[in-house]
């Protein structure tokens, strides 16, 4: 069974950590939509010209932008085995065209990172990503290192890290993205983690959702004796 895995949860959550960990063990894309939104700003693209307003002040990108960018996306042939969508959907819309995009091929599982929002704001306030390759820090108790492990790039603050914009993300989060929750709580495959422990022990959390969701999609689908 192909791995088709959306991961749920307020700014911060740990959705970014979570899935490239994912990735790397069981060797399916991430796709992060604002990893896509923020490399078409960089690059200066009729798309990033109009995500970055919209962007730097916490707000969502349009519905049918954003649909468009992931039905291409999840049409490549790398996602077969499954993927791993890490932002997206964000809205009841998104998760509806979702469905529509994804007739005929494996059920989804979702997993909701569960993060108090205290811990959220200090998370974000101590973010740090590369300005280059885009590698994410600040998960462990130790200092932020000076500059990316990976590439060497100097570490920057994302620009919708500012508190006052953290704020008004989470107001979006909840007022928007929450109801998706009710959306998809009801399915078998959809799983809650709790995302306030140590980045070490919520892989192995969602390793387990992930592997119950998957049995339950099984029993739901096998011919009744
Ligand atoms: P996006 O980039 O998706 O931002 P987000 O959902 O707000 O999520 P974040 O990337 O801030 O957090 P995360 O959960 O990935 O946490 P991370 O792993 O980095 O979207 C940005 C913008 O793009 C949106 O505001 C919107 O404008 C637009 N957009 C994107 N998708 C859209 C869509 N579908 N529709 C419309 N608009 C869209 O972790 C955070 C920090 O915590 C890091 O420093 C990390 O090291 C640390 N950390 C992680 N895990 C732990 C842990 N267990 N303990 C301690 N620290 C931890």
């Amino acid at each position: 069974m192909a791995l088709n895995l959306v991961m749920l949860g307020p700014p911060g959550a740990g959705k970014g950590t979570q899935a490239v960990r994912v990735e790397q063990e069981r060797g399916i894309p991430q796709i992060s939509t604002g990893d896509i939104l923020r490399e078409a700003v960089q690059a200066g693209t009729d798309l990033g010209r109009q995500a970055q307003a919209v962007m730097e002040r916490g707000e969502l990108v349009s519905d049918a932008l954003i649909v468009e960018i992931v039905r291409e996306r999840l049409a490549r042939g790398d996602t077969r085995d499954g993927f791993i969508l890490d932002g997206f959907p964000r809205t009841v819309a998104q998760a509806e065209a979702l469905d529509r995009i994804l007739a005929g091929r494996d059920p989804l599982v979702v997993v909701e990172l569960s993060v108090l929002d205290q811990a959220l704001v200090e998370r974000l306030s101590r973010r740090r990503v590369c300005g280059d390759c885009g590698a994410t820090y600040g998960a462990g108790s130790g200092a932020v290192p000076a500059a990316c492990t990976r590439c060497g790039a100097a570490l920057v603050a994302r620009k919708d890290d500012r508190e006052e914009v953290v704020q008004e993300r989470l107001r979006v989060y909840r007022e928007q993205t929450e109801p998706l929750v009710a959306f998809y709580r009801d399915r078998p495959s959809f799983r809650r983690v709790d995302g306030n422990q140590a980045a070490d022990a919520v892989r192995l959390a969602i390793a387990g959702a992930i592997d119950a969701a998957q049995a339950a999609i099984r029993v739901q689908s096998s011919p009744a004796v």
